[in-house]
């Protein structure tokens, strides 16, 4: 005689004093009907008997869940949608082996009987089921709890298969943790990109300082005066690279900016100098114009990496500009409102149109062959880090000019 025939309340082929029995078998959801009924009886009579805390009892009696199943409880029928779900043969096969397909657990029954001693109307919890095929099938399962202790014959278990809802979260895990990495390389790329892009000016000027000195050296009567400034100016730049190295680092990990008082004329002259060789090269003439006695509170090597940045892009600018244009750059710094100083960078180029002018910020955007599209980014990175702000002011055919802030002001000397 097979299990669910057992059922004493069974009569006919009636699966369920709740639902019709054609509702029943063809519901498109895995119900499985236990019986309880002996459970039902020996909570209350562990309540009775005065106990209180399910939770410590169990913990006494380990073996009180698997005995209970064993004595006490009874798969009495299951439909057609359980037997998919198990991808057993038929409803004959699963009940064969239902006790192994569903053991017993602590943490699944006792969801029940916490729920049943608390007097709860219903209760849910979620396990892993292992089908015929031995797949595993999370699931997540319900139960309406009777006050009548009869009706606990016939416990209906609704069961809904949530592999798909678990699958759709690992995938958003997985792709949460993969975009994590991305941007963890991203920013090793940008890093990677910054430092190579920021210390080839400082880097270039520091060899043709020394190859300066050597001439003066090299002479027939060597010029040791020139060839000791050369090499002065050859240990700044080389000072001024590893610098750069650093800070770009401490930058990227957000460390403050470690801002002193400069004289804006000072840190204007050593950008012009980084790229003096270049503008020469092309033709190309720089002219500053700074308010005397202008003071910025910056870090000096960050300024100027900025400020080389601009001028480097202006005689880019002006040399794919072809030979009709006048070749002139200008760099301006004056005081602004509330103890900031405005700087621009103004070339006599072709100019940007709009909508690429709304990208040039962005790490990696470049419309040059060689670019790296780093110069922009780093730069606005820093004027923002100091609390101030840089934008552009284009039109396709007109020259560029670049303006930022940054904290300062007039001093009288
Ligand atoms: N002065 C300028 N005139 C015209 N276009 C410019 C100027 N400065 C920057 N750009 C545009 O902005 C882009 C990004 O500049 P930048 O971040 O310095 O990267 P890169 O110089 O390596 O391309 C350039 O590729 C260019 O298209
Ligand atoms: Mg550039």
């Amino acid at each position: 005689m097979r299990d669910h025939d057992r059922d004493p309340l069974s009569t006919g082929n009636s699966s369920s004093a709740v639902i019709p029995d054609e509702t029943f078998q063809l519901a498109p959801i895995p119900i499985l009907i236990e019986d309880w009924y002996g459970i039902r009886l020996w909570v209350d009579d562990l309540r009775a008997s005065g106990v209180t805390d399910l939770d410590a009892y169990l913990d006494r009696h380990p073996d009180a869940i698997q005995h209970l199943r064993e004595t006490h409880h009874r798969f009495v029928d299951a439909n057609e949608a359980v037997v998919t779900l198990f991808e057993a043969e038929s409803k004959d096969a699963f009940f064969a082996r239902a006790k192994k397909l569903l053991p017993a657990s602590r943490r699944s029954n006792e969801q029940v009987l916490r729920a049943m001693f608390n007097g709860d109307t219903a209760c849910q919890g979620e396990r892993m089921l292992t089908s015929f095929g031995g797949r595993s099938i999370p699931i997540v399962w319900r139960c309406s709890l009777p006050r009548d202790p009869e009706r606990y014959r016939r416990l209906h278990f609704y069961a809904f298969d949530i592999t798909e809802y678990q699958e759709n979260i690992d995938r958003i895990e997985t792709m949460r943790a993969e975009l994590a990495r991305a941007g963890r390389i991203s920013l090793v790329g940008q890093l990677a990109a910054s430092i190579t892009h920021e210390i080839s000016q400082p880097l270039s000027a520091t060899r043709t300082s020394v190859e300066a000195a050597l001439r003066w050296l090299n002479r027939d009567e060597p010029e040791l005066e020139e060839a000791m400034t050369s090499i002065r100016d050859a240990a700044r730049w080389a000072r001024d690279t590893t610098d750069i190295c650093h800070k770009l680092r401490g930058f990227m990990a957000r460390t403050p900016v470690q801002a002193r008082m400069h004289a804006a004329e000072e840190i204007i002259d050593a950008a012009v100098r980084l790229i003096a060789a270049e503008a020469r090269e092309k033709s190309i003439a720089v002219e500053t114009n700074v308010t005397p006695g202008l003071a910025v509170f910056v870090d000096r090597v960050q300024l100027q990496q900025v400020l080389s940045n601009l001028l480097v892009n202006g005689v880019q600018a002006i040399a794919s500009a072809g030979d009709d244009v006048e070749r002139r750059l200008t760099l301006t710094a004056r005081p602004d409102e509330g103890e900031m100083v405005v700087f621009s960078v103004t070339d006599t180029g072709l100019g940007i149109d709009a909508q690429a002018a709304g990208m040039l910020f962005q790490p990696f955007a470049t419309s040059k062959q060689e670019g790296m599209g780093m110069g922009l980014s780093i730069s606005r990175s820093i004027v923002e880090a100091h609390g101030g702000r840089i934008w552009v002011d284009t039109a396709s055919g007109t020259g560029t000019s670049f303006h930022f802030t940054l904290p300062g002001a007039v001093r009288s000397r």
